[in-house]
Parts: structure tokens; C-alpha cells; sequence
């Protein structure tokens, strides 16, 4: 088991380069075996799902090179296979196969996915979504065979506006005969990243950022070279971090309107931000923050990947702050550890009430989830004392590099097997 140790309450300066998106990432390398010949993906992130979703793409004997930051997937000679349990549960993005494969085969097979216990997570919509297009979903204990003689365009509506439903009907449709039209599909960042490695292919895929997306059909898809964008939510998380104990404290390689929603808040507290075209600067220390209420939201909203992380924020401001969590059922089990080393929060309801400025003193805590995770290890770095976070598996899921990045800006933290 790997603990985390922080020594807290140090002053956090220099700069932490952003790593490529672990949301986009993990639908990208799915929808690289629909390519016909070879697709390379550059700026991948070395973490954790990174590592379990090629382990999928050898398990149905598809050839994958890793050199630095690079991967090379050569589908050619791969296997539609069944994805075992093993294989699936290891994070909740291993359901993008469905639509892949469903896209390439027209026949997926495959075990219940995993992720983070953050609520229900049905997967309902992206179902509709396949059987809309002409495929027949068998559910068999806790595997799902969904197949499809032809898969022909349709016209979906999404009642929620779901990241993971627009990305895997889009894989779905990318084939099919004729149009698909997605409407209320979901407008996130990472989905226009997809949208542009499909197009990158060969794919005619247009609206990709709106709420109304249009695929065509085609044939084949070629090789391609593509990107990862800048991890929006690392960067957040580092920016919060930043507000919470740096000076001069540099968020580079990113793209500031990817977290527009974030600095507003961060301004409205009175946090001194400069923000570049590809950076964001934390100036200086402020002991005056004031407090300021969110509500999660699909985006252009206030990211529920940050609301655990600025929750932490929120316990160092002045007076009575709101957290209303619209996403997810169950993003409130940092809590009870805040509260542990020393913050005064209420939950009710969906929405968390804090009382601040608290201080925060070390104590043991654990990541319950990635953003869980993150969240204390913000909150390790302002409390006084040491804070040892176990479970840090969840975090290592979805931060590149965490202990080298926050090592380099002045932070006491260590990796230990136990
Ligand atoms: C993606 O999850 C992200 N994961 C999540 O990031 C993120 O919190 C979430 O989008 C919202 O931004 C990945 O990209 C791998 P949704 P996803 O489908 O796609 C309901 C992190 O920390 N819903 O947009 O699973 C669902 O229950 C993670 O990096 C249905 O009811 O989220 C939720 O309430 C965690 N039926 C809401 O929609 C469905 O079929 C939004 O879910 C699908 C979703």
C-alpha cells in the first residue's frame, strides 16, 4: 500500500508545467483502434488510467508504443475479444471500448466498468444512445453484449448532458451509414479534443463544443497524429493550491478559459491572479479571502472535479460559503476529513455549508476518490503539522508526476510504500 506524507504550511513558489488531460486521454486511446491503419497520441499523461487502458488495448492484441510522452496504436491485427472484469473495472472510462468497438465490429463485449464511487453512475443514456443507432444491448449478470447487424445514423437527444455519452455515441456513429445528430450533447473540452482526433482520421464530425453535434458516416478512418489539450482540472487543482499557499506560484501549459469559471471565483475571493495566454499566476499570499458560493455545473460551469479541492479554499475564507453539488450524488466524502483537522462544515442536502477561516492541523485522512484525494493533499500542504494520506492510489489515477510537481515548487511531500 502507498501512503502519502505532507509537511505542511510552507509557502509554495516557481512554476508547475501542466500535463495532457487524463479525461481526454482516456476516451482518445479507446477511439485510436478505429483507425484503420495507426494512430499516434502525443502529451499523454504517465498515470495510472493511462496504464490500465493499454493494458485493454494488449488484451485485444493491439499494438501499442510508448516513447516518453507519446503512444503509437496500431489496430491492425487486433482481436475484438471480451474485456474481462479485471481489465474493465479498473476505471470507469474502460465503457469508451463499448462505443469503439461497437463502432469498428459493430460487437461488443465487455464486464461493468469501475471509477470512483461518486455516485450511481448509470450508464443508461449511453445504451439509448447505441440501441438508437441499430444495436441490440444483452445484459448478462455484470457484462453487457451489445451488438448490431448495420449501425445507421439517428437522431439522439441526451436528457442529461453527459461527457461520457456524447464521447461513446460519437464512437458508435463515426461509422454508421448516414447522419447522426447528438443534441443536449455535453460541451466539455475534452470532447471537442476527441471530436478533433476523429476528424484528424477522416471522420466528418462537426458541433463538437456545442450542445448540438453531427456526425456522417464514413468508411474508413486513416492514420492520424493528434494531441492531448492541457489538463484542465490538474490545472485547476494547482491553481486552488497555489491560492491556498503560494506566492508568485506559476499554473503553466494550460488554457486559462478551460477553467474561466474558477478564476472568476478566485477573483470575487480576492485572490491576486495574473492570468497569460497559457499560464496563470498566483502573485501573492492574501489572508483576507472572502467567501463566495458554488454550484457545480455541466461546462462552462463550475467543474465538480473542483469542488472538492476548493471546498479546502473556501475553509481559509472569511464567513459563510455554499458548495452545491449538482453532478454527483455522493462528492462529499472529503468532508468528514476536513472536518477532522479542524474546518467547520455542514452537509445538507447536496450542499455544503462552511464557516471560516479555520485552521487546519495534521491528522491521517484518506483519498476516498481522485478529486477526494486532491483535495487532501491541498489541505495537507496549509495545515500545520504532518498529514498522512493513505489510499493514494485514487490520486495517482489521475495526477501525473503529483509528489515531483509539488517537490519542485517548495512543498514537503513524500511517496512511501508501507
Ligand atoms: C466525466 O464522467 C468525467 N470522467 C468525470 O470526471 C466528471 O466528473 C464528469 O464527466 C462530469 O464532468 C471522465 O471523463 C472519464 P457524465 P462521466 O456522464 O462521463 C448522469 C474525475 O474526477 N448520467 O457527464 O461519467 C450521471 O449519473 C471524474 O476525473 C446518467 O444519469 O459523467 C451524472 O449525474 C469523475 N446516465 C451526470 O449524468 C448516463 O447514462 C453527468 O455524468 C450517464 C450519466
Amino acid at each position: 500500500m502507498k501512503i502519502m506524507e505532507i509537511e505542511g504550511g510552507r509557502e509554495l513558489s516557481g512554476t508547475i508545467r501542466i500535463s495532457g488531460a487524463k479525461n481526454a486521454t482516456v476516451a482518445l486511446i479507446p477511439a485510436a483502434i478505429l483507425t484503420d491503419e495507426e494512430a499516434t497520441i502525443c502529451n499523454v499523461p504517465e498515470i495510472t488510467d493511462t496504464d490500465a487502458l493499454c493494458d485493454i488495448l494488449k488484451l485485444l492484441k493491439v499494438n501499442v508504443n510508448r516513447a516518453s510522452e507519446s503512444l503509437v496504436i496500431d489496430p491492425r491485427a487486433m482481436e475484438n475479444t471480451e474485456i474481462a472484469e479485471i481489465f474493465s473495472k479498473k476505471l470507469r472510462a474502460s465503457y469508451y471500448f463499448m462505443g469503439a468497438l461497437l463502432g469498428k465490429f459493430k460487437k461488443a463485449v465487455m464486464y461493468f466498468p469501475g471509477g470512483c464511487s461518486i455516485g450511481a453512475r448509470p450508464i443508461d443514456l449511453h445504451l439509448k444512445g447505441f440501441e438508437a443507432l441499430g444495436a441490440k444491448i444483452t445484459v448478462e449478470k455484470n457484462k453487457y453484449i451489445v451488438e448490431a447487424d448495420e449501425l445507421k445514423g439517428a437522431n439522439i437527444y441526451l436528457d442529461i448532458a453527459s461527457v461520457g455519452a456524447t464521447i461513446n455515441i460519437m464512437l458508435a456513429a463515426v461509422k454508421a451509414k448516414g447522419t447522426t445528430i447528438i443534441d443536449n450533447a455535453a460541451k466539455e473540452p475534452e470532447i471537442v479534443n476527441v471530436a478533433t482526433f476523429l476528424n484528424n482520421m477522416g471522420a466528418k464530425i462537426v458541433g463538437a463544443g456545442t450542445s448540438t453535434i453531427k456526425i456522417e458516416g464514413v468508411e474508413h478512418l486513416n492514420k492520424c497524429f493528434h494531441e492531448v489539450i492541457p489538463d484542465r482540472i490538474e490545472a485547476g487543482t494547482y491553481i486552488i493550491i497555489g491560492a491556498l499557499c503560494g506566492k508568485y506560484f506559476k499554473v503553466d501549459n494550460m488554457i486559462p478559459e478551460h477553467v474561466d469559471s474558477l478564476l472568476s471565483k478566485l477573483e470575487e475571493m480576492g485572490v491576486k491572479l495574473e492570468i497569460g495566454t497559457d499560464y496563470v499566476m498566483i502573485l501573492e499570499r492574501n489572508n483576507n479571502l472572502k467567501a463566495t458560493n458554488i454550484k457545480t455545473a455541466v461546462y462552462p460551469g463550475f467543474p465538480t472535479d473542483l469542488q472538492q479541492p476548493f471546498t479546502v479554499l473556501l475553509t481559509q475564507a472569511h464567513g459563510k460559503s455554499k458548495v452545491n453539488e449538482t453532478i454527483w450524488e455522493n462528492r462529499f466524502m472529503h468532508v468528514p476529513y476536513l472536518k477532522e483537522l479542524g474546518a467547520d462544515i455542514v452537509v445538507k442536502n447536496q450542499t455544503a455549508t462552511i464557516i471560516g477561516p479555520t485552521e487546519l492541523k495534521g491528522s491521517s485522512v484518506v483519498a476516498t476518490d481522485l478529486r477526494a484525494g486532491a483535495a487532501m493533499v491541498a489541505t495537507g500542504l496549509k495545515a500545520s503539522g504532518t498529514t498522512t494520506i493513505t489510499n493514494v492510489e485514487h490520486i495517482l489515477r489521475g495526477y501525473e508526476q503529483i509528489i515531483e510537481k509539488l517537490t519542485n515548487v517548495g512543498a514537503k511531500i513524500t511517496l512511501k510504500e508501507i
